[in-house]
Formats: structure tokens, C-alpha cells, sequence
């Protein structure tokens, strides 16, 4: 079939459900939701049989629906409507939720249902529940949505669903969000937080001043300290801040100040947070209470475990150095094999643009960070004692799919999604050392196409392409147990240590051949003019995505009814 994807943004959900499709064999092109006229258009150029609306923020017009099947994706379970139906059940506390499958008609969230999927509600980030169990949710709902759509099959009433226990919510305010530090304990403001992140934020104070926070952890390590009034922020910790409650402690990771953009919270608050006890960690061992913690070494049976559980995959120049220093230090343990873990939801998107976008000369900082970045893919690419792997249990993009590649090895979960190209970003060259790790993997002309088509990879096409090693279970759990068992048996094999001498000899050859600091130069030569040329777009995208600014086109490598001389096969 022929199915048009209207919606609001390229999101990771709106790249999966494509992937997925187009490897079914529908042919899929994608329009965003900008104004009536322009869907109205996309569907006159496409002629598509089926519309999906994975992620919209509005109503999909009568013109198009009145004459076309719209499939809307809801992340909520039957009968369920309303703008913010994740945010609710989080808030509430339910214990188990849903994506449903619905046609479009006048109503909105109304209309009969075509598929419905339901998974148990972890306490967890609403962006992180969105990522994960809605977006395996929706991809099932939706497929087979399009098989019974595909099979003359009709969708059922939300009447003939007697036991739906879903209703119309309203949109959450911020008043219903809003956290009485005096009365809330420690579980509901961690609950409040999680149901807001990553948008809105809950509307709070710190230091006084009127913000958004985001990003909050528990902490288990502080008794009950009655000379402190629950409220008050009483330390830092790198990015975070500690903030006391009624009955404990909770960090914050992120704050968006009024007018501004999110930031990690002691950056938002740069002025203020200096003036705080830091509360540092002992080394980069995993400490075994509930706290703070974004890069955490684990071990086990000769194999180590490097997390780095850095919001939104974001990596800033001082998270790239101290990452670098974990693994320099990792280096030196009695491992066979360091598996890098990454975040939960995010491996890396690469170089942080929301720093960036704060600094005082937003070029300067590209180049810190771009270095920053380089020195540890320098440092994971030379690693000559040790097998590396990536293992990819969440997203990455850009140049944090190039310091995966840096690994031996590269395992992605199931459901995982890469991103690895640069020129979404105003047109960036890129660096991280791909002009060497990528062509022997996919040969130059593929090198080539990757970067040129910005296509999203799923863990499976990843590994088809020759860019990953092997795509493991989908489920988090069973993923992580999978990588430390194909870690284990690695480094307990028999070839491990000629596996290892043959990985030094063949660096030697390739530093022989053209050395690394050759590839970095000149890739940096071209980084150099993004961030310093005459050329301002890769400074433009950057101010445009920190802002979040509506797309007033969609791009034409995703919309290929636009495409010129495309023309509809019949
Ligand atoms: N720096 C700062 N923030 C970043 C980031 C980066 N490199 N990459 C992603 N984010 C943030 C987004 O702003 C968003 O913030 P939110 O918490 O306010 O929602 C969040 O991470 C999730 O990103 P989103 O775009 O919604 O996720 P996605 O999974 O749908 O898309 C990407 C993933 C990688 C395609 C997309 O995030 C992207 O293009 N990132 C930029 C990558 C890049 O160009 N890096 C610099 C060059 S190395």
C-alpha cells in the first residue's frame, strides 16, 4: 500500500513505524502537520490508501478524513481521549496503559478502533515510557491496523467496548502539576516530575526565580534532616541539583528557565549552584543506594559495564572528558572486555546542543565539544588491552552512532533506532573519526549514501547495512542480560587473546596506512568551517531545534511526493 505518515514532527516513533513499514513492503512517504492546505496537498500528490498519524498535535481536517482512512496513534487505552493521557496515568499511578488504533472522524480520540495494545505502567519518565512501551505499543497496534485495514476488515465502535475503562481527560495544568514541597513526599514529587519530563516540565522556583524542572532522581543517602526546610536545595553534584523534601532528598537534572531552553539544572542556575557544597561521588564505581549517578562502572566475571546515563544522549565537553577518564580508568581494570551501556533510553546524540547553545560563543564550544568528543573515540578506537563493545540498549544519533562504531563491536537492542548522519544539523561534516570507522563497514559508496539519504536505521537494518554487529532482544531486561552473556562468552573464549593480538596488529596496519590524527584533522578542517565559515546554517539549525521552532516545511528527503518527478505507481 501506499501510506502517507502525517505528522506533527520526525520523531523516533514516526521513524520506527516507517522503518517497519517500508520493510513490509508499503511504500511510505511523510508530510508534516503544518497547516490544512499543505496535508490537503500531500494527500493530492501521494494518492496514498491509507493515512497514519503517529504523533499530531491537532486535528486531522474533515477534507481529509471525510475521504480517507486516518489511522491516529494514541498513547492511551480505549475510550481514553484527551491531550495528555501518559501524563495522567503516570500521575495516577496506574498500573497498566495502552496505545490504541483509532480512525479519525469529527470527534477527536472518538472514532472506532482498529487495534489496541496495553503494557504494564512502569514509575519511570514519560519520555522514557514513550520511547519504550508506547512506541513497541503503537508499532504493533499499527500493524495490525494496517492488516486488518488491508483485509476489508472494519474497526469497532468505541461503543461495542462495554469494559473500556478509559475516558475523556482534560488537558493537565500546571496547577495539577504543581509540587507542595511541604506536603508532597519524596514518592509524589518524583511522580510529578516523571509525568511532565520531557514536556512541559512542572512549573516550580528554584533560588527564588520562576522555572520549569525536569529530570528528577531519587536519593536514598539522606536521613531525615528536620533543621532543613523541605524545599531548599542544599548541594550539587556535576549537573544536578539536590533538593530536599518532606522525607528525604530528590536530584534534578534539568531546568528551563522563563523564556530560556532546558539545560542541566547547575548550568541553568550557574550563578547560584556555585555557591553550593558539591557532593561527589567516590570514583566510578556504581554506588549501591538509590542516588544520582551518570557514569557508573559495574564488573562481573571479567567483564566491566561503563553506563553513562547522560538526559537525552546530550554529551557536553565536560561529560565527554569525564567519560573519556572513566574509560582511560576503565582501561586499567583486570577486564577482558568493557561493554559501553550508555542510558537507558539514549546510547549518544552526540555533541550537546542546548550547552552550546548558552555558551558565550557558541562556535567555540562546537569546537570543545567536537574535540572533547573526538579524544574519546580516540581513547575507545586505541583501546589494544581489551575487546570494546557498544551495546545500544536506547537511540543514538548523529556522532554518538560514530562513537559506538568506534567499539569492536556494536550490539543494538531490537526497537532501538540509529540516526547515523550529520546534515540534519545545518549541513554538518561530522567528525568522531567516520571517515575511518564507516567505510570498511559499508564500503564508500554506502559511507556515502548513509550520509546523503538521512535515513533512519532500525537495530535490523543497521546490521543488514554491515553498521552494527547484531540486534538483541527487544525487551530492556532481556537485552541487558543477552549483552552480558555474549560478553562473558567472548572473553572466555578460546581465540580472545589471538582475537586481541589481530586487533592490534590491524590498528598498527591502519596507522601505518594513514594516520588517525589524519582522519581527524581533516574532518575537523570541515567542522572548522561549519562552526567559523561564512556558511551560518549549521548555527541557524542548531538555534531552531534548541527552541523547538515549528517546522514550516517538511524536509524533502522524508516527503517523496515532492520529490520531483515522482510519480504514483499504480
Ligand atoms: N543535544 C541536545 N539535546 C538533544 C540532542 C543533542 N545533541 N539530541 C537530542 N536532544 C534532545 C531533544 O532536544 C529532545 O529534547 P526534549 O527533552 O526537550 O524533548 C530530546 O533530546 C529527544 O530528542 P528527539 O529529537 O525528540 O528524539 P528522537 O528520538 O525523536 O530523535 C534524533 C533523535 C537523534 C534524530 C534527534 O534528537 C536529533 O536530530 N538530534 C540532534 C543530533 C545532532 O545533530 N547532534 C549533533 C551533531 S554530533
Amino acid at each position: 500500500m501506499r501510506i502517507l505518515l502525517l505528522t506533527h514532527a520526525f520523531n523516533s516513533l514516526t521513524q520506527r513505524l516507517g522503518a517497519e513499514l517500508q520493510v513490509r513492503g508499503h511504500s511510505v512517504s511523510i508530510e508534516f502537520d503544518i497547516a490544512d492546505s499543505v496535508a490537503e496537498e500531500a494527500v493530492a500528490l501521494f494518492r496514498p490508501d491509507l493515512i497514519v498519524a503517529p504523533y499530531l498535535r491537532r486535528a486531522i481536517p474533515q477534507s481529509i478524513w471525510s475521504r480517507h482512512v486516518c489511522l491516529v496513534v494514541h498513547p492511551g487505552i480505549v475510550g481514553d481521549r484527551g491531550p495528555s493521557a501518559l501524563d495522567w496515568a503516570l500521575q495516577n499511578g496506574d498500573a497498566e496503559w495502552g496505545v490504541t488504533v483509532l480512525q479519525a472522524e469529527a470527534e477527536m480520540d472518538a472514532g472506532p478502533i482498529w487495534a489496541t495494545t496495553s503494557f504494564p505502567l512502569r514509575s519511570a519518565k514519560k519520555s522514557s515510557i514513550y520511547r519504550n512501551e508506547v512506541t513497541q505499543a503503537a508499532v504493533t497496534a499499527v500493524l495490525t491496523a494496517v492488516e486488518r485495514y488491508a483485509a476489508g476488515e472494519q474497526p469497532t465502535p468505541l461503543a461495542a467496548w462495554p469494559q473500556a475503562r478509559g475516558e475523556l481527560q482534560p488537558l493537565m495544568k500546571q496547577a495539577q502539576r504543581a509540587i507542595d514541597w511541604g506536603q508532597d513526599d519524596t514518592a509524589t514529587v518524583l511522580r510529578k516530575i516523571n509525568a511532565a519530563d520531557g514536556f512541559p516540565g512542572v512549573a516550580d522556583e528554584l533560588f527564588g526565580l520562576p522555572c520549569h524542572i525536569f529530570d528528577a532522581w531519587p536519593d536514598a543517602s539522606l536521613a531525615q534532616e528536620p533543621d532543613l526546610t523541605a524545599g531548599a536545595v542544599i548541594g550539587r553534584r556535576e549537573t544536578a541539583l539536590l533538593r530536599r523534601t518532606r522525607d528525604g532528598a530528590v536530584w534534578i537534572g534539568h531546568a528551563k528557565r522563563e523564556g530560556g531552553f532546558k539545560l542541566p539544572a547547575t548550568l541553568a542556575f550557574a550563578a547560584e549552584a556555585a555557591e553550593l557544597p558539591e557532593l561527589p561521588l567516590a570514583g566510578w564505581w556504581r554506588v549501591d543506594h538509590a542516588t544520582w549517578q551518570d557514569i557508573a562502572w559495574e564488573e562481573t566475571d571479567g567483564v566491566g559495564f561503563l553506563h553513562f546515563e547522560f538526559y537525552n544522549g546530550a554529551m557536553s565537553t565536560l561529560q565527554c572528558r569525564r567519560l573519556r577518564e572513566a574509560l582511560a580508568w576503565a582501561k586499567t581494570r583486570p577486564v577482558k572486555a568493557i561493554v559501553l551501556a550508555g542510558g537507558a533510553d539514549f546510547w549518544s546524540n552526540g555533541i550537546h546542543l542546548n550547552v552550546i547553545e548558552q555558551a558565550e560563543s557558541p562556535a567555540d564550544e562546537s569546537w570543545e565539544n567536537i574535540n572533547a568528543m573526538d579524544d574519546l573515540a580516540l581513547e575507545l578506537i586505541t583501546t589494544d588491552r581489551q575487546l570494546t563493545i557498544a551495546a545500544l540498549a536506547g537511540n543514538a544519533g548523529a556522532g554518538g552512532c560514530f562513537l559506538a562504531r568506534a567499539a569492536d563491536l556494536v550490539w543494538v537492542r531490537e526497537g532501538a533506532m540509529l540516526n547515523p548522519h550529520y546534515k540534519n544539523m545545518g549541513n554538518l561534516y561530522g567528525s568522531e573519526y567516520w571517515t575511518y570507522l564507516l567505510p570498511p563497514r559499508v564500503g564508500e559508496e554506502g559511507a556515502r549514501a548513509i550520509m546523503k539519504n538521512r535515513q533512519p536505521l532500525t537495530a535490523r537494518g543497521a546490521v543488514d547495512i554491515g553498521f552494527a554487529d547484531a540486534c538483541l532482544a527487544a525487551d530492556a531486561a532481556a537485552f541487558r542480560i543477552d549483552v552480558a552473556r555474549r560478553a562473558l562468552e567472548l572473553a572466555q573464549a578460546d581465540g580472545f587473546a589471538a582475537g586481541l593480538v589481530a586487533k592490534r596488529e590491524r590498528r598498527a596496519r591502519d596507522e601505518a596506512a594513514k594516520p588517525l590524527a589524519a582522519y581527524r584533522a581533516e574532518e575537523l578542517a570541515q567542522m572548522r568551517r561549519n562552526f567559523y565559515g561564512f556558511d551560518p546554517s549549521y548555527h541557524v539549525a542548531r538555534h531552531h531545534f534548541v527552541r523547538k521552532s515549528l517546522a514550516s516545511w517538511t524536509p524533502r528527503h522524508l516527503a517523496r511526493h515532492r520529490d520531483l518527478g515522482w510519480s504514483v505507481p499504480e
